[in-house]
């Protein structure tokens, strides 16, 4: 297999990932870019956010990989930084800088025009610019887009216990996040500006984090979120105990979301096993 080169009419596909922790973090970034490049028929370049020790291990294990395979993407690898803004000092007292990386990428990205994020624990199972397709649909004030944190409100953790506003009736997951940076860039609320003041009302009340932050950001301002269906992100929690995602009947499970450990552990032998089949290839 091998990709044919870029024609004008290709979008140009961008990619996010950052990756922090152990090396057990630096597998799974590799094996979540082995995926969207394998299921993919256009060339995707990749921003990889890493810790400074996980950096030489990253480029040695895609050094490993065949050059017909390299040859379909490229990629940069950046240090975990926080935006030169004259607030580096409140980021950095403030944030988990791994986790709130993503939050920054409208400014560190400055050439950038939209990006696709995931988290490392994202196996693509389907071609990249199906997901790409989705900024088509986005009207006019629609500057991201992300699946449902769940299905139904009853078992929904946002609806049961968040502690803080999060947007519609079970709120939303960041695991794949669709950013229309520049819109990001130039929308009146000034993103960057927003998120320590939101930062600081809410720490003590936040639970997951950025996804929180992001949940609380679309609930004040929704006409700016595009919603996408479950099996664009679908996690254990879509067949823990019944199938919940009903976007699967008839399209499968187009991206999976690794999430509770669960490309690792035999809980869900599903997960782990297609993991490990992309893992192996
Ligand atoms: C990351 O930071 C270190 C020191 O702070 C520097 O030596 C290195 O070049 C940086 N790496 C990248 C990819 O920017
Ligand atoms: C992002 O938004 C800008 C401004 O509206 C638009 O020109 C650009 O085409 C959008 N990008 C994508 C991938 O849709
Ligand atoms: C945080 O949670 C507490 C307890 O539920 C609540 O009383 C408080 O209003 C919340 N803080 C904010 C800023 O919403
Ligand atoms: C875009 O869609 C969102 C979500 O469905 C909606 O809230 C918003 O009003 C729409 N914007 C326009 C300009 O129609």
């Amino acid at each position: 297999q091998s990709i044919p080169p870029s024609r004008p009419s290709d979008p140009p596909i961008h990619v996010a990932v950052v990756a922090c922790g152990g090396e057990d973090r630096v597998e799974e970034t590799i094996v979540n870019i082995k995926a969207l490049v394998l299921f993919s028929t256009i060339r995707i370049t990749f921003h990889v956010f890493a810790d400074e020790e996980l950096q030489p291990s990253f480029r040695d294990r895609i050094k490993k990989w065949p050059s017909y395979f390299r040859r379909q993407f490229t990629y940069t690898i950046y240090n975990i930084t926080y935006p030169e803004d004259g607030q580096q000092e409140n980021w950095r007292r403030l944030f988990k800088p791994c986790a709130s990386q993503r939050l920054f990428l409208p400014s560190i990205l400055q050439d950038v025009d939209s990006i696709l994020y995931v988290d490392t624990d994202i196996l693509f199972l389907s071609p990249v610019q199906e997901m790409w397709g989705e900024f088509d649909k986005f009207n006019s004030t629609q500057l991201s887009a992300l699946s449902p944190e769940h299905e139904d409100p009853r078992v929904g953790w946002y609806s049961r216990f968040a502690r803080h506003p999060y947007y519609g009736v079970t709120g939303v997951n960041s695991g794949v996040m669709l950013m229309n940076l520049t819109r990001i860039r130039n929308a009146e609320f000034k993103w960057q500006q927003m998120l320590l003041p939101l930062y600081v009302k809410y720490s003590l009340n936040l639970t997951w984090g950025d996804q929180d932050l992001l949940n609380i950001i679309f609930h004040y301002n929704p006409e700016m979120l595009r919603m996408m269906p479950c099996n664009k992100n679908y996690r254990p929690d879509h067949c823990m105990y019944m199938q919940m995602c009903a976007s699967t009947a008839h399209e499968g499970v187009r991206v999976m979301h690794g999430c509770r450990r669960s490309f690792h552990i035999d809980k869900w032998p599903t997960f782990r096993s297609v993991y490990a089949a992309v893992r192996d290839f």
